[in-house]
Protein backbone atom coordinates (compact mmCIF):
# COMPACT_ATOMS: atom_id res chain seq x y z
CA UNK A 1 0.00 0.00 0.00
CA UNK A 2 1.05 3.61 -0.64
CA UNK A 3 -0.51 6.86 0.62
CA UNK A 4 -0.07 10.26 -0.65
CA UNK A 5 -1.57 13.64 0.89
CA UNK A 6 -1.79 16.73 -0.86
CA UNK A 7 -4.22 18.68 -2.68
CA UNK A 8 -5.95 16.33 -5.17
CA UNK A 9 -7.88 16.45 -8.51
CA UNK A 10 -9.96 13.73 -9.96
CA UNK A 11 -13.45 14.03 -11.85
CA UNK A 12 -17.13 12.70 -10.90
CA UNK A 13 -19.09 10.81 -13.71
CA UNK A 14 -20.15 14.19 -15.94
CA UNK A 15 -16.42 15.34 -15.84
CA UNK A 16 -17.28 17.88 -13.24
CA UNK A 17 -13.86 18.34 -10.85
CA UNK A 18 -13.21 17.12 -7.29
CA UNK A 19 -10.85 19.31 -5.44
CA UNK A 20 -9.22 18.28 -2.42
CA UNK A 21 -7.23 21.22 -0.89
CA UNK A 22 -6.07 18.80 1.66
CA UNK A 23 -6.51 15.38 0.16
CA UNK A 24 -5.11 11.50 0.49
CA UNK A 25 -5.27 8.53 -2.15
CA UNK A 26 -4.24 5.04 -1.01
CA UNK A 27 -2.84 2.86 -3.86
CA UNK A 28 -2.88 -0.79 -3.04
CA UNK A 29 -3.91 -4.31 -4.52
CA UNK A 30 -7.19 -5.49 -5.42
CA UNK A 31 -8.77 -8.60 -5.37
CA UNK A 32 -7.48 -9.89 -8.51
CA UNK A 33 -3.87 -8.14 -7.82
CA UNK A 34 -4.16 -5.26 -9.93
CA UNK A 35 -2.78 -1.72 -8.66
CA UNK A 36 -5.63 0.27 -7.72
CA UNK A 37 -6.70 3.09 -5.97
CA UNK A 38 -8.26 1.94 -2.76
CA UNK A 39 -9.03 4.61 -0.91
CA UNK A 40 -9.35 8.50 -2.21
CA UNK A 41 -10.73 12.18 -0.73
CA UNK A 42 -9.97 14.67 2.32
CA UNK A 43 -7.53 13.66 4.49
CA UNK A 44 -9.95 14.68 7.32
CA UNK A 45 -12.01 11.96 6.69
CA UNK A 46 -9.57 9.55 6.03
CA UNK A 47 -6.68 10.05 8.26
CA UNK A 48 -7.88 7.08 10.58
CA UNK A 49 -8.04 4.62 7.96
CA UNK A 50 -4.53 4.94 7.42
CA UNK A 51 -3.73 5.01 10.73
CA UNK A 52 -0.15 2.49 10.75
CA UNK A 53 0.59 3.45 6.84
CA UNK A 54 3.30 5.50 6.45
CA UNK A 55 2.13 8.57 4.36
CA UNK A 56 4.16 10.43 2.29
CA UNK A 57 2.97 14.32 2.78
CA UNK A 58 3.50 16.65 0.10
CA UNK A 59 3.03 20.22 0.59
CA UNK A 60 2.94 22.49 -1.94
CA UNK A 61 1.67 19.64 -4.70
CA UNK A 62 -1.12 18.34 -6.51
CA UNK A 63 -2.13 14.83 -6.89
CA UNK A 64 -3.62 14.48 -10.48
CA UNK A 65 -4.71 11.68 -12.62
CA UNK A 66 -1.86 10.20 -14.81
CA UNK A 67 -2.78 11.99 -18.41
CA UNK A 68 -3.49 10.39 -21.49
CA UNK A 69 -2.55 10.97 -24.90
CA UNK A 70 -4.93 10.10 -27.67
CA UNK A 71 -2.84 9.98 -30.80
CA UNK A 72 1.13 10.32 -30.91
CA UNK A 73 3.76 8.25 -32.84
CA UNK A 74 6.47 6.57 -31.17
CA UNK A 75 8.92 6.56 -34.40
CA UNK A 76 8.52 10.98 -34.49
CA UNK A 77 10.15 11.20 -31.37
CA UNK A 78 13.12 12.73 -33.72
CA UNK A 79 11.19 14.22 -36.34
CA UNK A 80 9.46 16.98 -33.91
CA UNK A 81 10.44 20.87 -35.21
CA UNK A 82 10.67 19.64 -38.93
CA UNK A 83 9.46 22.39 -41.03
CA UNK A 84 7.14 22.06 -44.35
CA UNK A 85 4.95 23.66 -45.95
CA UNK A 86 2.27 21.08 -44.81
CA UNK A 87 1.33 17.64 -44.12
CA UNK A 88 1.89 15.80 -47.56
CA UNK A 89 5.38 17.73 -47.84
CA UNK A 90 6.24 16.54 -44.47
CA UNK A 91 5.22 13.20 -44.75
CA UNK A 92 7.34 12.74 -47.55
CA UNK A 93 10.78 14.60 -46.50
CA UNK A 94 10.58 13.99 -42.96
CA UNK A 95 8.35 11.27 -41.89
CA UNK A 96 8.78 8.23 -43.91
CA UNK A 97 12.75 8.80 -44.58
CA UNK A 98 12.87 8.65 -40.70
CA UNK A 99 10.26 5.84 -40.18
CA UNK A 100 12.76 3.60 -42.11
CA UNK A 101 14.60 3.04 -39.56
CA UNK A 102 12.92 0.93 -37.55
CA UNK A 103 13.31 -2.03 -39.50
CA UNK A 104 16.15 -2.06 -37.39
CA UNK A 105 15.17 -3.50 -33.81
CA UNK A 106 18.25 -2.24 -32.33
CA UNK A 107 17.20 1.66 -33.34
CA UNK A 108 13.49 0.90 -32.58
CA UNK A 109 14.40 -0.14 -29.09
CA UNK A 110 16.51 2.70 -28.47
CA UNK A 111 13.76 5.31 -29.51
CA UNK A 112 10.80 3.38 -27.19
CA UNK A 113 13.29 4.14 -24.45
CA UNK A 114 13.55 7.62 -25.23
CA UNK A 115 10.02 8.25 -26.37
CA UNK A 116 8.67 6.30 -22.80
CA UNK A 117 10.71 8.12 -20.77
CA UNK A 118 9.51 11.26 -22.33
CA UNK A 119 6.11 10.87 -21.51
CA UNK A 120 6.87 9.88 -17.93
CA UNK A 121 9.08 13.39 -17.61
CA UNK A 122 6.05 14.55 -18.95
CA UNK A 123 2.84 12.95 -16.93
CA UNK A 124 2.25 10.54 -19.31
CA UNK A 125 0.76 7.63 -18.53
CA UNK A 126 -0.96 5.86 -21.40
CA UNK A 127 -0.80 6.97 -25.22
CA UNK A 128 -2.51 5.60 -27.99
CA UNK A 129 0.55 5.72 -30.30
CA UNK A 130 1.61 4.32 -33.92
CA UNK A 131 4.70 2.13 -34.63
CA UNK A 132 5.68 1.86 -37.98
CA UNK A 133 4.99 -0.55 -40.44
CA UNK A 134 7.71 -2.89 -39.26
CA UNK A 135 6.51 -5.33 -36.89
CA UNK A 136 9.61 -5.43 -35.34
CA UNK A 137 8.68 -1.85 -33.86
CA UNK A 138 6.18 -2.72 -32.63
CA UNK A 139 8.07 -5.70 -30.40
CA UNK A 140 10.29 -3.15 -29.36
CA UNK A 141 7.58 -0.65 -28.08
CA UNK A 142 5.23 -3.39 -26.06
CA UNK A 143 8.38 -4.69 -24.98
CA UNK A 144 9.48 -1.64 -23.83
CA UNK A 145 6.17 -0.66 -22.25
CA UNK A 146 5.69 -3.85 -20.24
CA UNK A 147 8.93 -3.01 -18.44
CA UNK A 148 7.55 0.18 -17.60
CA UNK A 149 4.61 -1.15 -16.50
CA UNK A 150 2.76 1.31 -18.15
CA UNK A 151 -1.11 1.32 -19.79
CA UNK A 152 0.15 1.63 -23.40
CA UNK A 153 -2.00 1.16 -26.91
CA UNK A 154 0.05 0.72 -30.11
CA UNK A 155 0.01 -1.05 -33.82
CA UNK A 156 2.04 -0.88 -36.79
CA UNK A 157 1.10 0.92 -39.53
CA UNK A 158 -0.67 -0.22 -42.13
CA UNK A 159 0.41 1.16 -46.13
CA UNK A 160 0.71 -0.65 -49.04
CA UNK A 161 0.46 2.10 -51.60
CA UNK A 162 1.70 5.52 -51.87
CA UNK A 163 4.50 5.15 -49.47
CA UNK A 164 7.94 4.89 -50.51
CA UNK A 165 10.34 1.86 -50.40
CA UNK A 166 11.28 1.27 -46.69
CA UNK A 167 7.85 2.24 -45.03
CA UNK A 168 5.48 0.75 -47.66
CA UNK A 169 4.34 -2.78 -46.61
CA UNK A 170 2.49 -5.67 -48.49
CA UNK A 171 -0.96 -5.90 -48.14
CA UNK A 172 -1.82 -9.87 -47.10
CA UNK A 173 1.52 -10.17 -45.39
CA UNK A 174 0.51 -6.71 -43.31
CA UNK A 175 -2.38 -8.38 -42.41
CA UNK A 176 -0.72 -11.46 -41.23
CA UNK A 177 1.72 -9.55 -39.27
CA UNK A 178 -0.97 -7.58 -37.84
CA UNK A 179 -2.95 -10.73 -36.49
CA UNK A 180 0.04 -12.48 -35.42
CA UNK A 181 0.84 -8.87 -33.22
CA UNK A 182 -2.67 -8.63 -31.74
CA UNK A 183 -1.97 -12.45 -30.43
CA UNK A 184 1.00 -11.22 -29.11
CA UNK A 185 0.59 -8.20 -27.44
CA UNK A 186 -3.11 -7.55 -26.95
CA UNK A 187 -4.05 -8.16 -23.22
CA UNK A 188 -0.28 -8.90 -21.89
CA UNK A 189 0.65 -7.00 -19.26
CA UNK A 190 -1.22 -3.51 -19.29
CA UNK A 191 -0.90 -3.56 -23.14
CA UNK A 192 -3.43 -3.01 -25.89
CA UNK A 193 -2.77 -3.51 -29.96
CA UNK A 194 -4.47 -1.13 -32.39
CA UNK A 195 -5.11 -1.43 -35.56
CA UNK A 196 -3.49 1.12 -37.68
CA UNK A 197 -3.98 2.25 -41.28
CA UNK A 198 -2.16 4.89 -41.68
CA UNK A 199 -4.97 7.25 -43.74
CA UNK A 200 -7.10 6.27 -46.30
CA UNK A 201 -4.42 7.68 -48.95
CA UNK A 202 -1.75 4.69 -48.39
CA UNK A 203 -3.81 1.92 -47.46
CA UNK A 204 -5.18 -0.08 -50.92
CA UNK A 205 -9.03 -1.09 -50.78
CA UNK A 206 -8.31 -4.67 -50.14
CA UNK A 207 -6.06 -3.63 -47.13
CA UNK A 208 -8.67 -1.14 -45.44
CA UNK A 209 -11.14 -4.60 -46.09
CA UNK A 210 -8.94 -6.85 -44.17
CA UNK A 211 -8.33 -4.40 -41.56
CA UNK A 212 -12.12 -3.86 -40.90
CA UNK A 213 -12.31 -7.73 -40.79
CA UNK A 214 -9.38 -7.98 -38.27
CA UNK A 215 -11.53 -4.96 -36.34
CA UNK A 216 -15.23 -7.49 -36.41
CA UNK A 217 -13.22 -10.48 -35.66
CA UNK A 218 -11.45 -8.91 -32.70
CA UNK A 219 -14.11 -5.96 -30.95
CA UNK A 220 -12.26 -5.04 -27.86
CA UNK A 221 -9.20 -4.20 -29.98
CA UNK A 222 -8.51 -0.46 -31.05
CA UNK A 223 -8.49 1.00 -34.64
CA UNK A 224 -6.28 4.29 -34.67
CA UNK A 225 -5.75 6.33 -38.11
CA UNK A 226 -5.87 9.86 -39.42
CA UNK A 227 -8.82 12.12 -40.73
CA UNK A 228 -9.79 15.38 -42.70
CA UNK A 229 -6.29 16.78 -41.07
CA UNK A 230 -5.26 19.08 -43.78
CA UNK A 231 -7.40 20.57 -47.09
CA UNK A 232 -4.97 19.03 -49.31
CA UNK A 233 -5.45 15.07 -47.96
CA UNK A 234 -8.89 15.69 -47.79
CA UNK A 235 -8.93 16.54 -51.59
CA UNK A 236 -6.49 13.26 -51.94
CA UNK A 237 -9.10 11.26 -50.57
CA UNK A 238 -11.89 12.21 -52.23
CA UNK A 239 -10.37 11.45 -55.84
CA UNK A 240 -9.27 8.32 -54.68
CA UNK A 241 -12.38 7.05 -52.95
CA UNK A 242 -15.36 8.81 -55.01
CA UNK A 243 -17.85 6.58 -54.08
CA UNK A 244 -17.58 7.33 -50.26
CA UNK A 245 -19.71 10.44 -49.22
CA UNK A 246 -16.66 12.13 -47.47
CA UNK A 247 -13.03 11.37 -46.64
CA UNK A 248 -14.78 9.87 -43.10
CA UNK A 249 -17.28 7.87 -45.06
CA UNK A 250 -14.42 5.82 -46.36
CA UNK A 251 -13.42 4.27 -43.37
CA UNK A 252 -17.06 3.79 -42.27
CA UNK A 253 -17.49 1.59 -46.02
CA UNK A 254 -14.54 -0.62 -44.55
CA UNK A 255 -15.89 -1.40 -41.11
CA UNK A 256 -13.48 0.88 -39.41
CA UNK A 257 -15.66 3.17 -37.57
CA UNK A 258 -17.06 1.96 -34.13
CA UNK A 259 -16.21 2.25 -30.30
CA UNK A 260 -12.71 1.92 -29.89
CA UNK A 261 -11.78 4.06 -33.08
CA UNK A 262 -9.82 7.15 -32.80
CA UNK A 263 -9.42 9.37 -35.53
CA UNK A 264 -6.66 11.84 -35.62
CA UNK A 265 -7.96 15.26 -36.06
CA UNK A 266 -11.36 14.98 -37.70
CA UNK A 267 -10.48 19.17 -38.34
CA UNK A 268 -12.38 19.35 -41.75
CA UNK A 269 -15.74 17.88 -41.04
CA UNK A 270 -19.20 18.63 -41.30
CA UNK A 271 -22.44 17.81 -39.24
CA UNK A 272 -22.74 14.70 -41.55
CA UNK A 273 -19.90 13.50 -40.47
CA UNK A 274 -20.33 14.72 -36.68
CA UNK A 275 -23.34 12.20 -36.49
CA UNK A 276 -21.55 9.47 -37.99
CA UNK A 277 -18.76 9.59 -35.29
CA UNK A 278 -21.31 9.80 -32.78
CA UNK A 279 -23.44 7.17 -34.24
CA UNK A 280 -20.73 4.55 -34.26
CA UNK A 281 -19.24 5.53 -31.26
CA UNK A 282 -16.15 6.68 -32.71
CA UNK A 283 -13.53 8.98 -30.92
CA UNK A 284 -11.67 12.21 -32.45
CA UNK A 285 -8.14 12.47 -30.51
CA UNK A 286 -7.91 16.52 -30.97
CA UNK A 287 -3.86 17.51 -31.93
CA UNK A 288 -3.76 21.27 -31.47
CA UNK A 289 -0.34 21.38 -31.67
CA UNK A 290 0.56 19.45 -34.60
CA UNK A 291 -2.73 21.40 -36.25
CA UNK A 292 -1.00 24.87 -35.63
CA UNK A 293 2.72 23.67 -36.60
CA UNK A 294 1.71 22.03 -40.37
CA UNK A 295 -1.22 24.87 -41.17
CA UNK A 296 -3.96 21.45 -40.71
CA UNK A 297 -6.65 23.79 -39.53
CA UNK A 298 -8.75 23.63 -36.56
CA UNK A 299 -10.96 21.16 -34.77
CA UNK A 300 -14.62 22.62 -34.64
CA UNK A 301 -15.14 22.25 -30.44
CA UNK A 302 -18.30 23.80 -30.48
CA UNK A 303 -19.27 21.13 -33.39
CA UNK A 304 -18.08 18.26 -31.84
CA UNK A 305 -20.02 19.42 -28.16
CA UNK A 306 -23.42 20.51 -30.50
CA UNK A 307 -23.96 16.94 -32.47
CA UNK A 308 -22.58 15.14 -29.36
CA UNK A 309 -19.32 12.67 -30.11
CA UNK A 310 -16.61 11.36 -28.27
CA UNK A 311 -13.44 13.53 -28.48
CA UNK A 312 -10.30 14.26 -26.74
CA UNK A 313 -6.75 15.75 -26.51
CA UNK A 314 -3.44 14.39 -28.27
CA UNK A 315 -0.08 15.28 -28.86
CA UNK A 316 0.37 14.22 -32.64
CA UNK A 317 4.36 13.89 -31.77
CA UNK A 318 6.38 14.50 -34.08
CA UNK A 319 3.96 16.57 -36.13
CA UNK A 320 2.67 18.14 -32.65
CA UNK A 321 5.34 20.27 -31.02
CA UNK A 322 5.23 18.96 -27.42
CA UNK A 323 5.15 15.72 -24.85
CA UNK A 324 3.52 18.37 -22.54
CA UNK A 325 0.14 17.87 -21.99
CA UNK A 326 0.09 21.53 -20.91
CA UNK A 327 1.33 23.22 -23.88
CA UNK A 328 -1.31 20.62 -25.84
CA UNK A 329 -4.11 21.87 -23.52
CA UNK A 330 -3.07 25.38 -23.99
CA UNK A 331 -2.81 25.42 -27.67
CA UNK A 332 -6.49 23.40 -27.39
CA UNK A 333 -7.66 26.86 -25.80
CA UNK A 334 -6.16 28.75 -28.65
CA UNK A 335 -7.60 26.26 -30.73
CA UNK A 336 -11.19 26.84 -29.65
CA UNK A 337 -11.08 30.14 -28.84
CA UNK A 338 -9.77 30.38 -33.17
CA UNK A 339 -11.81 27.73 -34.41
CA UNK A 340 -14.35 27.43 -37.12
CA UNK A 341 -17.22 28.65 -35.12
CA UNK A 342 -16.97 32.51 -34.48
CA UNK A 343 -16.48 33.92 -31.90
CA UNK A 344 -15.35 30.46 -31.20
CA UNK A 345 -15.46 28.45 -28.16
CA UNK A 346 -13.69 29.71 -24.26
CA UNK A 347 -13.12 26.21 -22.62
CA UNK A 348 -12.60 25.73 -19.52
CA UNK A 349 -9.67 24.83 -17.52
CA UNK A 350 -11.21 22.07 -16.11
CA UNK A 351 -12.54 20.98 -19.07
CA UNK A 352 -9.30 20.96 -21.14
CA UNK A 353 -8.02 19.18 -18.23
CA UNK A 354 -10.58 16.50 -18.46
CA UNK A 355 -10.24 15.95 -22.16
CA UNK A 356 -6.79 15.28 -21.35
CA UNK A 357 -7.45 12.89 -18.54
CA UNK A 358 -11.00 11.08 -17.75
CA UNK A 359 -12.54 11.92 -21.13
CA UNK A 360 -9.75 10.66 -22.87
CA UNK A 361 -10.24 7.42 -21.21
CA UNK A 362 -13.83 7.51 -21.88
CA UNK A 363 -13.06 8.11 -25.70
CA UNK A 364 -10.45 5.39 -25.46
CA UNK A 365 -13.74 2.74 -23.78
CA UNK A 366 -10.98 2.78 -20.67
CA UNK A 367 -13.50 4.94 -17.94
CA UNK A 368 -13.18 3.72 -14.63
CA UNK A 369 -10.00 2.29 -15.78
CA UNK A 370 -7.38 5.11 -16.08
CA UNK A 371 -7.62 9.11 -16.29
CA UNK A 372 -9.23 9.20 -13.19
CA UNK A 373 -8.28 8.97 -9.40
CA UNK A 374 -11.44 7.44 -8.04
CA UNK A 375 -11.42 4.02 -5.89
CA UNK A 376 -10.71 1.10 -8.33
CA UNK A 377 -9.36 2.85 -11.05
CA UNK A 378 -5.83 1.65 -12.22
CA UNK A 379 -2.69 3.68 -9.66
CA UNK A 380 -1.38 6.04 -12.31
CA UNK A 381 -0.91 9.85 -11.36
CA UNK A 382 1.55 12.89 -11.09
CA UNK A 383 2.45 14.81 -8.54
CA UNK A 384 2.64 18.09 -9.85
CA UNK A 385 5.05 21.02 -8.09
CA UNK A 386 2.80 24.12 -8.02
CA UNK A 387 6.24 26.29 -7.29
CA UNK A 388 8.20 25.07 -10.13
CA UNK A 389 8.97 27.56 -11.43
CA UNK A 390 9.01 31.64 -9.88
CA UNK A 391 5.35 32.70 -12.53
CA UNK A 392 4.18 29.70 -11.90
CA UNK A 393 4.73 29.95 -8.05
CA UNK A 394 3.59 33.78 -8.19
CA UNK A 395 -0.02 33.27 -9.94
CA UNK A 396 -0.91 29.68 -8.07
CA UNK A 397 0.03 31.62 -4.98
CA UNK A 398 -2.86 33.95 -6.11
CA UNK A 399 -5.29 31.54 -7.50
CA UNK A 400 -8.77 32.09 -6.24
CA UNK A 401 -10.31 28.79 -7.47
CA UNK A 402 -9.92 25.64 -9.23
CA UNK A 403 -10.11 26.99 -12.40
CA UNK A 404 -7.50 29.65 -11.68
CA UNK A 405 -5.36 26.95 -10.45
CA UNK A 406 -5.53 24.95 -13.11
CA UNK A 407 -5.21 27.55 -15.96
CA UNK A 408 -1.89 29.08 -14.12
CA UNK A 409 -0.64 25.56 -14.53
CA UNK A 410 -1.87 25.60 -18.42
CA UNK A 411 -1.03 28.78 -19.28
CA UNK A 412 2.62 29.16 -17.24
CA UNK A 413 3.68 24.96 -16.68
CA UNK A 414 5.98 22.67 -18.38
CA UNK A 415 8.06 19.66 -17.63
CA UNK A 416 9.52 21.35 -14.58
CA UNK A 417 6.43 21.03 -12.61
CA UNK A 418 5.78 16.87 -12.89
CA UNK A 419 7.91 16.20 -9.95
CA UNK A 420 6.99 12.76 -9.59
CA UNK A 421 4.75 10.55 -11.58
CA UNK A 422 3.15 7.40 -10.09
CA UNK A 423 2.59 3.98 -12.88
CA UNK A 424 1.13 0.88 -11.69
CA UNK A 425 1.28 1.77 -7.57
CA UNK A 426 5.24 2.45 -8.34
CA UNK A 427 7.11 5.94 -8.26
CA UNK A 428 8.48 5.87 -12.04
CA UNK A 429 10.37 8.85 -11.44
N1 LIG B 1 -1.33 11.37 -41.98
C1 LIG B 1 -0.74 10.22 -42.40
N2 LIG B 1 0.38 9.97 -41.70
C2 LIG B 1 0.51 10.96 -40.81
C3 LIG B 1 1.47 11.25 -39.78
O1 LIG B 1 2.45 10.55 -39.57
N3 LIG B 1 1.25 12.39 -39.07
C4 LIG B 1 0.18 13.20 -39.28
N4 LIG B 1 0.03 14.26 -38.51
N5 LIG B 1 -0.73 12.95 -40.22
C5 LIG B 1 -0.57 11.84 -40.98
ZN1 LIG C 1 -0.64 11.50 -36.38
Amino acid sequence: MQALRAALLRFADDGTPLYERDGLVVFGPDAEGRQVVRAVGAWSQLADRVAGLAVRHLPGRLIAPGFIDLHIHYPQTDVIGSPAEGLLPWLENYTFPHESRFDDPAYASEIAAVFLDELLRNGVTTALTFCTSHPQSVDAFMGAAQRRRMRMIGGKVLQDRHSPDGVRDETEQSLRDTEALIGRWHGTARLGYAITPRFAPSCTEAQLRGAGELAAQYPDVWIQSHVAENRDEVRWARELFPQARSYLDVYRGFGLLRERAVYAHCNHFDDEDRALMRDTGAAAAVSPTSNLFLGSGFFDFEGAQRVGFQHGLASDVGGGTSFNPFHTMLAAYYAGREGQTKPGVSLTPSRLWWLHTAGAARALGLEGVVGNLQPGCEADCVVIDLQAAPLLGRRVAQARSLEELLFALIVLGDDRATEQVWVDGHAAT
